[in-house]
């Protein structure tokens, strides 16, 4: 009900306002001779009547995502767990394991810089969150344990992931009854139909949207990602998910820390849109002759032993528009255009540089090394990814459970974002790829067979893949 109110007034008032609302401030309690690590807040309605700039805008979200949160930003959840259900358990107010973990999205998030990737010390125990009590959680059946990604080409990323579920929903309209392989973008998904309905599928849920985001591929935006992650790591709630969500027994203070509107709706957008609009990882290309030989020969192999069939070296966008937010967000994440209003900008144009490379008529050339769909790296002697105990919205699939299933890990940050493999728990390239099994295996026998220097080269190549250095990123932006 509140929520339908909401949208009522949001709606009448956009249409009225142009310059800034109030802000939202919080404050510390009277007597608490302190302040909030983020005092002012941002509304949407600033954002979708255009009173706020674009770097108005991504300036509020970075502030979001290195702010370290405090008790009077409403850090902590006393009553409630990372899932949002209330606690039976008494516990310790902060646990390592399931947090509040963390100050800051960007303690974990930090190389090469704010928004990248993290150290096998910023390994998550995923679910461990939604457990009450927490303790012991970080046995294998209760959590799986991840290394941090780095959000960098994150905007270009949903992006495709948009258009690849669009299309493959779109194909299904008339098709008869049984087996068929429906290919978006040059990545192909069996699925089988009965009814007209998809009711079984590889490499995508049944739904066939395309979960990009966690290394499970399993969420659909990062606006997604970003409500979970407040609420996992810092006991931050997103009014979207918890004081709008009446329908889900919500209330305006469900974790009971006595704070109200802990994020808004404008500082969801606000930090969604400053991921998305991170520098877009690409080729950094040494200066020395041999060096540069050996990259192009790497490449070349990396395509020959079939690394290529999962990890495609491009893919291409049809619009260059970042469009927030995104209609496939299930509930709980905003995608009601009254309360999160259109807004959009153009990902070759705006944004950190490097930017997202233009493509032919009014296209956008994604360099991911990834085809967006799940894989099984597992069989019966390489098991290394296969310690997952957990499917966390894994569909199983051939008899096979959903935890062995892993999205095609994209490259275009591997040469800086050490160490590998979804667990952290590789320290070089080469066993990242010795540990590729199942639907990878003959490309990594084929590796593992080349000349040793065609597998000196092939890392080579990998290694200049990377998240722009500081030092190089404004030449090559303006190049
Ligand atoms: C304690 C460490 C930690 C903190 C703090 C943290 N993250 Fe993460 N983040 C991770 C890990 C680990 C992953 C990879 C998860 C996986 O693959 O299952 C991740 C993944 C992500 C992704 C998905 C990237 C992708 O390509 O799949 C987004 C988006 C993200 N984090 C946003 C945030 C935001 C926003 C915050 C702050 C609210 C935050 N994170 C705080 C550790 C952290
Ligand atoms: C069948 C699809 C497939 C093929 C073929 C494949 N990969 Fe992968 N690759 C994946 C998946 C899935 C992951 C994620 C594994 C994990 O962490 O669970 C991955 C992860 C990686 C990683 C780890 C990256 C990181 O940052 O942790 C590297 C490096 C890599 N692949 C290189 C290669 C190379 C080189 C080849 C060819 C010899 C290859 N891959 C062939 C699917 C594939």
């Amino acid at each position: 009900m509140r929520k339908t109110k909401l949208s009522v007034v949001l709606a009448a008032l956009l249409t009225t306002f142009a310059a800034p609302l109030a802000a939202l401030a919080h404050e510390c309690p009277p007597g608490f001779p302190d302040e909030p690590a983020v005092s002012k807040h941002m509304e949407q309605l600033d954002i979708a009547s255009g009173a706020l700039s674009f770097d108005a805008i991504g300036d509020h979200g970075k502030a979001l995502f290195v702010a370290r949160f405090n008790v009077c930003d409403g850090q902590g959840r006393p009553a409630t767990t990372g899932g949002g259900d209330k606690r039976a358990a008494d516990e310790p107010a902060r646990l390592r394991t399931s947090a509040p973990d963390s100050d800051a999205c960007a303690g974990c998030h930090a190389q090469p810089r704010a928004g990248g990737a993290g150290d096998f010390v910023a390994n998550v125990f995923v679910l461990a969150q939604t457990l009450d009590p927490t303790t012991f959680s970080v046995a294998p059946e209760l959590s799986n344990e991840r290394n941090t990604l780095g959000m960098n080409g994150s905007g270009p990323i949903e992006m495709l992931a948009r258009e690849m579920t669009v299309d493959l929903q779109s194909r299904v309209a008339g098709l008869p009854d049984g087996n068929h392989t429906l290919t978006t973008k040059g990545v192909a998904f069996d699925v089988m139909i009965s009814g007209g309905q998809v009711v079984a599928s590889r490499g995508v849920n049944t739904d066939l949207i395309i979960r990009p985001f966690h290394q499970a591929g399993v969420v659909i935006s990062l606006r997604e990602f970003t409500d979970n992650a407040f609420n996992h790591h810092h006991g931050i709630q997103a009014e979207e998910r918890f004081d709008l969500n009446p329908a889900k027994g919500f209330d305006a203070d469900h974790d009971e820390d006595g704070v109200h509107r802990e994020l808004t709706v404008g500082d969801v957008t606000a930090v969604t849109v400053w991921q998305a609009q991170l520098g877009v990882p690409r080729r950094v290309i040494s200066k020395d002759n041999d060096e540069r030989h050996m990259a192009r020969r790497g490449e070349r192999v990396f395509d020959d032993v079939g690394c290529t069939l999962c990890h495609k070296p491009e893919l291409l966008l049809a619009s260059r528009l970042f469009v927030e937010p995104n209609p496939f967000n299930p509930p709980g994440t905003c995608r009601d255009p009254n309360v999160c209003p259109e807004y959009s900008y153009d990902m070759t144009e705006q944004g950190e540089g490097p930017r997202l490379e233009k493509g032919p008529r009014g296209t956008a050339i994604v360099r991911a090394y990834t085809d967006l769909k799940r894989h099984d790296l597992c069989d019966a002697e390489i098991r290394h990814f296969c310690n997952e105990q957990l499917a966390q919205g894994r569909p199983a699939q051939d008899g096979k459970p959903g935890s062995e299933f892993f999205i095609t890990r994209k490259l275009w940050d591997v040469g800086n974002s050490a160490p590998y493999g979804h667990r952290g728990d590789l320290s070089t390239i080469t066993e990242a790829i010795l540990a590729h099994g199942g639907e990878a295996r003959a490309s990594r026998d084929m590796f593992a067979s080349r000349s040793y220097r065609d597998q000196v080269a092939l890392v080579k190549f990998l290694k200049t893949l990377q998240v722009v250095p500081e030092d190089m990123r404004r030449a090559i932006a303006h190049e």
